[in-house]
């Protein structure tokens, strides 16, 4: 089911949601021979970070919390899989982050001279002292990184990444798109959560606090992608619980131009791409529409 977003020829309206499978070439050239559309890349940070200390990922079965705590080599520290990636037959995303909005800029300038198809600003997540959710809940922030990054990548579309933490997203949508951004991703891991152990009475992960993702967060996750689509123009990534085509066409309907899929990735293996696309391709058939003639139809 090919699909057009931002000019590009997908093969799926599926998209890897970044951090679910990391950096190296080899793993994100089996996802995208796996059908996924639009491969996105683990967050890549300004400065090497080694992430929190284990346990990092609690599986609860309708969900997953996870402190990973946005580990990454630093972008001057990936000449390999930049390399690697270069020789790519698929599109890619590079996900970005930093601490301040002159980070972003840095990062994004080094970045998009790698020449990726896309770069996604994560300005969203919850597990980390310092990085993105500072910007993704202040639309006046959201604008700001933004419209820096937009002046030093210039021809690479910006995708900004949300959380469900905004107040308002649909404001900070709107920032977003001011400030310069081609399409939105939403939504970031919600939360932050808390387990506690209750033999040992302590905080289960190592950071104690963490964000949340999978089938438990899917209605969040569609109300989000609903009020983005009445706020802005911007095509938008909806990413949240995705597990099954009729997630998938749900998303659609909220107003949603591609299908992000970050924890099925665990639950259904890494053939989800295919499964899920080839679900949408029969609900499609059976109902006798196109995609186009159900995005956006919840409203
Ligand atoms: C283990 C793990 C690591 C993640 N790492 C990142 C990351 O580096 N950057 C980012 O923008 N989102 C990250 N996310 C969030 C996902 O990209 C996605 O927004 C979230 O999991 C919701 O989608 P899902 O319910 O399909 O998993 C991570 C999620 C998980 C579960």
């Amino acid at each position: 089911m090919q699909v057009n977003f931002l000019g590009k020829n997908l093969i799926s309206p599926t998209v890897l949601a970044s951090g679910i499978l990391g950096n190296n070439f080899d793993i994100l050239q089996r996802v995208h021979a796996s059908g996924c559309g639009l491969v996105t890349m683990k967050s890549i940070g300004p400065t090497p970070r080694d992430g929190h200390n284990n346990p990092t990922v609690i599986d609860l079965g309708h969900g997953m919390i996870n402190a990973v705590g946005l580990p990454s080599p630093g972008y001057l520290h990936m000449e390999k899989e930049w390399a690697d990636l270069n020789n790519r037959d698929f599109p890619i995303v590079a996900s970005i982050y930093g601490a301040s909005v002159d980070e972003f800029q840095q990062v994004a300038d080094y970045v998009s001279d790698k020449k990726p198809d896309f770069i996604e600003l994560n300005i969203s997540c919850p597990n980390s002292e310092k990085h993105g959710m500072l910007f993704g809940t202040s639309p006046t922030a959201s604008f700001d990184v933004v419209n820096a990054v937009k002046k030093v990548v210039k021809t690479t579309p910006l995708i900004a990444k949300l959380t469900p933490q905004a107040l308002d997203i649909g404001e900070i949508a709107k920032a977003c798109e001011d400030g310069g951004a081609d399409a939105i991703c939403a939504i970031n891991t919600l939360g932050p959560g808390m387990l506690i152990d209750i033999e040992s009475r302590t905080p289960i992960l190592d950071f104690k606090k963490g964000g949340l993702s999978g089938p438990m967060i899917r209605p969040v996750a569609v109300r989000c992608v609903y009020d983005i689509f009445k706020a802005t123009r911007l095509p938008i990534i909806g990413l949240g619980g995705i597990t099954t085509g009729a997630d998938a066409i749900e998303m659609i309907m909220a107003g949603a131009t591609l299908a992000g899929v970050g924890s099925a990735v665990t639950y259904r293996g890494i053939s989800v791409f295919k499964k899920i696309t080839r679900e949408m391709d029969q609900w499609l058939k059976d109902h006798g529409c196109t995609l186009e003639d159900i995005r956006g139809a919840a409203h």
